[in-house]
């Protein structure tokens, strides 16, 4: 009885020190302008979905073909989330267990590679994912790296040097895909590359996910073998990831001629057994749900009011003195190169824009190689922790309603910050505007706090 009582009392009476952190949050999140391009506000069907018994469950396999008892019901969910899945982006398979896009990319890789395998992918310094191959993680650890990289003049990745480097080192994975890169990619390009190297094509599409599934971006489905992508970013879903692929593999005679499992089964099994253990039940609910919702007309329209807002964001930007990398964005992101603009480096720029209540990360941005030059604090810029850019987004604010005008406004005060960076006065001014301005586009309003 004891414990019965416990189970149906408020958090706030258990944990009022977990239950006012997780009010901050929501206020911290309410109060200031969230342009960090990986972020988005999920739905309250989406919350809803998360916060529920589904945790509780066990269901280690997939819908029909379950280890434990009891998986009747949350085999209906997972089937939603798949078919809605394959909807959105026309794949003939999709395996809706990862846990979060690193898992995705490993179980992706698992599946095609063998340890020592060469990768051609994006250089992470030009805005590659760490799961790309860096050295500090499992990718740069397992197989041999070779990185194509943005034309420092042009900000834009030069398809002639990555048909060179793939016939040079004829890698067995051609990797498409980005963490931060603000124009659009050619996938057609990239599967001819891959298609004369006998190498296979994978996107990680998980930037900009939701654009390709509403054709706001092409949709690389049609000419990959593997699409990885999170669900938490441009797809507006819980945080974690998808695997999505063709049924067959196009090259097991070449690589895998006595394999009987097709690509779809290897890819499943990649992720269980292989990597995972019991997948969350009430994560893959809460994806069936934005999935839902991104087949919706109305999500369309979301995605191209994202670049919409990305392009007068950048506009007034530049039109303020400020320089991004290829001189603006055909999607949801853009790179300011702080320290061209405004001798700001990118560590400093994220403090200024955090105390103003405007909330981006420092980035690395290509730069031609030369001496490290050193930043206010004498701390050397152009390094990952203290690299010359921030990166800034539209997915969250244009979720939370902001338009054009607005993109304006905020745009200005970024540059106002960036050129006062060490001026607490002016910082604590435009953090006031940013508060005036939240106050016109209440978010969360109906979910209060917790009491
Ligand atoms: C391109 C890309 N792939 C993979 C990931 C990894 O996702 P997660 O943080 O869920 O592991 C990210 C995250 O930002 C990403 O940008």
């Amino acid at each position: 009885m004891g414990i019965m009582t416990d189970m149906m009392t408020d958090i706030t009476k258990t944990d009022p020190e977990v239950a006012n952190a997780i009010n901050e949050e929501l206020k911290r999140a309410q109060d200031g302008v969230e342009m960090i391009a990986s972020e988005n506000f999920v739905s309250k069907a989406v919350l809803q979905a998360m916060g529920t018994v589904l945790t509780n469950k066990y269901s280690e396999g997939y819908p029909g073909h379950r280890y434990y008892g009891g998986n009747e019901i949350v085999d209906i969910t997972e089937n939603l989330a798949i078919e809605r899945a394959k909807k959105l982006f026309g794949a003939a398979h999709a395996n809706v267990q990862p846990h979060a896009g690193s898992q995705a990319n490993m179980q992706a890789y698992f599946t095609i590679l063998k340890p020592g395998d060469t990768i051609l992918g994006l250089n992470l310094a030009h805005g590659g994912h760490l799961t790309h191959g860096s050295p500090v993680n499992f990718s740069g650890k397992m197989y041999n790296i070779v990185p194509y990289g943005i034309d420092v003049e042009t900000g834009r990745i030069n398809m002639d040097e990555v048909r060179e480097l793939a016939q040079k080192h004829r890698p067995k994975l051609v990797l498409s895909g980005f963490s931060a890169y603000p124009r659009t990619l050619d996938f057609k390009k990239f599967r001819e590359i891959a298609e004369e190297v006998d190498a296979y094509h994978m996107a990680d599409i998980a930037h900009i996910a939701g654009l390709c599934a509403t054709g706001v971006h092409q949709n690389p489905m049609p000419y990959c073998d593997i699409v990885t992508t999170t669900t938490h970013k441009t797809l507006r879903g819980p945080r974690g990831a998808m695997i999505l692929c063709q049924e067959e593999d196009r090259l097991k005679d070449k690589y895998c001629p006595d394999e009987k499992k097709n690509l779809a089964q290897r890819i499943d099994f990649s992720v269980f057994p292989g990597t995972q253990g019991g997948p969350l039940d009430h994560i893959i609910a809460a994806k069936a749900v934005a999935f839902g919702e991104d087949l919706r007309p109305e999500f369309k329209t979301y995605s191209e009011q994202i670049v919409k807002n990305a392009k007068v964001l950048a506009q007034t930007l530049m039109d303020n003195g400020m320089k991004l990398v290829s001189d603006g964005t055909d999607n949801h992101l853009m790179l300011i190169d702080v320290w061209a603009s405004s001798r700001c480096s990118g560590k400093e720029a994220e403090l200024a824009l955090d105390k103003a209540h405007i909330y981006t990360n420092k980035n690395m941005i290509p730069t031609p190689e030369g001496e490290l030059p050193l930043d206010s604090r004498g701390k050397k810029v152009g390094t990952p922790f203290n690299p010359t850019g921030i990166r800034i987004g539209t997915p969250a604010l244009t979720t939370r309603g902001l338009r054009e005008p607005e993109m304006e406004t905020v745009g200005k005060a970024i540059v106002k910050v960036l050129n006062n960076f060490s001026d607490e006065g002016v910082l604590r001014s435009v953090s006031q505007d940013i508060l005036e301005l939240c106050k016109k586009f209440p978010l969360y309003p109906g979910l209060g706090i917790l009491r």
